[in-house]
């Protein structure tokens, strides 16, 4: 870095040489999971089957420059992870490189830079007097279960070399994920778990709540996210009023104000890169009106009517496909559709899709949006099947600019959504315990708001 203009560290011979002495060992020693390990390493194995003859490299990669010398926080390649079990503490730029023809896997990271290196003090990106300790090569390979080589002997294989930017390698690690193992998926609960308590603290923070207060409930939220995961899954919604109908609205930069609804879709992932996907629609008041629990009431039958369907054997978009019946009928009952509601259902007429241009749900796991390089016959079109994890979040978006919806649903948007894992049986509901019906929103934001 080249900063001498504002700074400069002495390089003097006396200088270095007092820098190099005098630091205990600090202890950066992890325990292993080696359960999740061992799931690693079956990945490994099926990745270099279905590529022989290959030197498959996946790349942690780096954290990307905000500006200048500055960066966005490092989080490694989904991919990487997927691969290593190494989450939020994975030391930028290593690589995991499998030789399919040798059969073997080999994870090149970068030593330590501590006292004895000339890095430790002089290089503000490795070393670490200016980024705090990192475990050693060896500590990493009891933590991963993996062989691990330094970064410097890392080389630039051109003959059979695939890397990410290999679609078909992409394809086949997305699909790869489509089916959650069990460790996974308590990974994925616990996420859930941690999401609840941002919603709780968020909640609470609804009364001090007013101008610019969207901010102000996208930052409560976030306070859990670093407390108890790694971060957030995704950027926040925190939409009032009438930007809840903004499918993507993550500047919330709007007030608070105390007859709306506010949309929050929110998730915490966890140091494993798990996450959660959760949206839950509130009064500000505390107490929807009429109007909004009556749209609430119809997003809620549709999410109902899709969980009727979770269920081994049946197909990923019978989910879409049941909740977009209720939502059809419900905008014929009240006379908003150019036509019936058999006649909008059809393929080629979907006026009903004003009121929900988006997807019924998604996969979920180490992406928010999981599993998107999937083939469609592995995804829409696909049986569930158990181990699969999806987000389940029909919704209604009635613009206040919309002049073909009633004055009285203007500015009003709703979305459930919730986190589901198919079972053999059924469906394992991941976020039962986040209150969904209107009256058990009401009730959760009054126990937070009159707790002590
Ligand atoms: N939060 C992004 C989504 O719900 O798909
Ligand atoms: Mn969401
Ligand atoms: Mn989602």
């Amino acid at each position: 870095m080249n900063a001498d203009n504002r700074s400069r560290t002495p390089k003097d011979k006396a200088f270095l040489e007092f820098m190099k002495t005098g630091w205990s060992d600090v202890n950066a020693l992890v325990e292993p999971n080696s359960q999740a390990n061992k799931e690693a390493e079956l990945k490994r194995k099926q990745l270099m089957e279905a590529f022989p003859n290959q030197v498959i490299y996946i790349e942690a990669g780096k954290a990307p420059t905000r500006s200048n010398d500055t960066h966005y926080r490092f989080r490694p390649n989904t991919e990487f992870t997927q691969l290593t079990n190494w989450g939020s503490s994975a030391v930028e730029e290593s690589v995991l490189v499998l030789d399919s023809k040798l059969g073997t896997s080999s994870l090149y990271l970068r030593p330590t830079a501590d006292a004895d290196s000339d890095e430790f003090f002089a290089n503000t990106e490795i070393g670490e007097f200016w980024v705090g300790p990192r475990p050693d090569l060896g500590q990493i390979q009891n933590l991963l279960e993996v062989q691990t080589k330094p970064l410097s002997e890392l080389s630039e294989v051109s003959e059979n070399r695939i890397d990410l930017s290999d679609e078909k390698l992409k394809q086949f690690l997305s699909e790869q994920r489509i089916i959650k193992t069990a460790w996974e998926i308590s990974e994925m609960k616990q996420a859930v778990e941690a999401t609840k308590q941002g919603f709780e603290n968020l909640i609470a923070e609804i009364p001090n709540a007013n101008k610019r207060g969207e901010r102000a409930l996208e930052t409560a939220f976030f306070q859990k996210a670093r407390l108890l995961g790694n971060d957030l899954g995704y950027e926040t919604i925190a939409a009032s009023g009438n930007h809840a109908n903004i499918l993507h609205w993550t500047k919330n930069d709007g007030d608070i104000n105390k007859g709306d609804l506010v949309l929050v879709d929110a998730g915490i992932e966890l140091d494993s890169l798990f996450t959660a996907d959760i949206t839950r629609t509130m009064p500000i008041s505390g107490k929807f009106s009429e109007v909004q629990k009556e749209i609430y009431d119809v997003v809620l039958e549709a999410a109902d009517a899709a969980f009727a369907v979770c269920t081994p054997g049946n197909r990923f978009r019978d989910m879409h496909n049941e909740a977009m019946k209720v939502i059809a009928n419900h905008c014929e009952k009240w006379g908003i559709l150019p036509v019936t509601a058999e006649e909008s259902l059809k393929s080629e007429n979907q006026q009903h899709r004003r009121w929900m241009v988006h997807g019924t749900g998604h996969h979920l796991g180490l992406d928010v949006h999981d599993c998107a390089q999937a083939r469609k016959e592995m995804y829409l079109d696909t049986e569930l099947q158990p181990g699969m994890v999806f987000t389940i979040e029909p919704g209604l978006y009635f613009h206040q600019n919309d002049e073909l919806v009633p004055e009285k649903f203007r500015g009003i948007g709703v979305r459930i959504e919730d986190n589901v894992a198919i079972t053999e049986t059924g469906y394992d509901w991941l976020s039962a315990s986040i209150p969904r019906t209107s009256g058990e929103i009401e009730g959760w934001m009054e126990s937070i708001w009159n707790r002590d």
